[in-house]
């Protein structure tokens, strides 16, 4: 809701495309269980918002859960997000939902205190590179 995410997001999304990805970058409303049936690998992001992921995010998950669970066993995946004072919780739900759903976790986690800093978004564009490669 408030663009840090969304930065970070970018940065993920500029690195997979430095690899020769083709990258689909969608908000979690926008996103359906089609979008993570079709691609070779996912990443995810969410803020900390009272210490779990976004509503929007969690919405996604109803929506999409049931047609995710058992068609995307073992595809990699990774997550990054940012928090206040709160830390990775949100981003460790994020993680333990994913893994629910069958998908196999193949990078360490991306977190950002509040505003991304450079190294921060050069850490997300090197997830996004680095699950390219995979
Ligand atoms: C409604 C709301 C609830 C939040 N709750 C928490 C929280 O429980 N723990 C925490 O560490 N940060 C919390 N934050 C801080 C955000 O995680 C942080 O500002 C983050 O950078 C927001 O990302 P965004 O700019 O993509 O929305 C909260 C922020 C908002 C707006």
């Amino acid at each position: 809701m408030g663009g840090n995410v969304k930065k970070m997001a970018e940065a993920v999304r500029d690195g997979a495309l430095s690899e020769g990805a083709t990258v689909t970058l969608k908000e979690a409303p926008d996103a359906t269980a089609e979008d993570v049936i079709e691609a070779d690998a996912v990443i995810m992001g969410t803020p900390n918002y009272a210490s779990y992921m976004s509503g929007l995010m969690k919405d996604f998950f109803d929506r999409s859960l049931f047609g995710i669970r058992g068609k995307c066993d073992g595809k990699p995946y990774a997550t990054f997000g940012s928090y206040g004072g709160g830390g990775m919780v949100a981003i460790e739900a994020l993680n333990k939902m994913i893994d629910g759903l069958g998908l196999k976790k193949a990078l360490d986690s991306v977190g950002a205190q509040r505003e991304p800093s450079s190294e921060v978004l050069e850490a997300c564009r090197a997830l996004g590179s680095k699950m390219a490669m995979l």
